[in-house]
């Protein structure tokens, strides 16, 4: 029997859900679905188009006319209309921007429909805002995964040094506090644990001891 197991990820930027989602997903033999690489496509085709951010109305129309693929493999593509943008929805830019894109009610009724669809053909562990709560309300398993806003920045921060950009710590602190503010104040979907998910602080918790937790967690639920 094919395993139709479904873990919902939700939390704030930085938290570590998708490291910890891919690692579930691959320990557990399950497709791993990253919903924030969705909204970031969105994202980075509208500023590339240059559209107004905060016309809904055109921003709607864009989602509807683009092709999302999420190819897995050791290491997940992200292809927009066939495009490999996968490290390009990654940009400060794009993070900038993409709670504004998110907060649109016709952008999110788009991704969320193509989300459920992916979860309805295999087992998944799928991340994101409102997985728990919106598109994965059956869930088997749902996490909130959170930490300090302090140690979220220096993940991040991390992060992109690695790949070569300069950081503004203080910065990155205030843009994550930004994104987190307009996430959990949107009118859909607004980000917040669902009432029955496991609340996980990973402040103080290695990527393993997450993942290990959660495991557990999937074996007893
Ligand atoms: O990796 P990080 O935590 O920075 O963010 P992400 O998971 O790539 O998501 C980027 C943004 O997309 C979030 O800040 C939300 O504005 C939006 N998002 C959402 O609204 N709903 C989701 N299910 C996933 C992401």
């Amino acid at each position: 029997m094919r395993n139709k197991t479904c873990v919902a990820i939700d939390g704030p930027a930085g938290a570590g859900k998708s490291t910890v989602a891919k690692l579930v997903a691959r320990q557990l033999g399950l497709l791993y679905i990253d919903t924030g690489a969705m909204y970031r496509a969105v994202t980075l085709k509208a500023l590339r188009e240059g559209l107004d951010l905060t016309d809904h109305e055109q921003l709607t129309a864009l989602a509807r006319r683009t092709k999302i693929e999420l190819v897995p493999g050791a290491k997940q593509l992200v292809l927009l209309d066939g495009e490999d943008v996968t490290e390009e929805i990654r940009s400060p830019e794009v993070s900038r921007h993409v709670s504004l894109v998110a907060k649109v009610p016709g952008v999110r009724a788009i991704l969320v429909e193509q989300q459920r669809r992916m979860a309805s053909e295999t087992g998944v562990v799928m991340d994101g805002r409102d997985i728990g709560t919106v598109v994965l309300p059956q869930a088997d398993i749902k996490i909130f995964l959170t930490a300090s806003a302090e140690e979220r920045a220096n993940r991040r921060a991390k992060e992109l040094a690695n790949k070569g950009y300069t950081i503004d710590i203080a910065k990155l602190i205030k843009e994550i506090e930004e994104r987190d503010y307009i996430d959990s104040h949107r009118e859909v979907s607004p980000l917040v644990a669902a009432a029955d998910a496991t609340i996980i602080d990973s402040s103080n918790l290695s990527i393993d001891e997450v993942v290990e937790e959660i495991v557990k967690l999937i074996g007893n639920p």
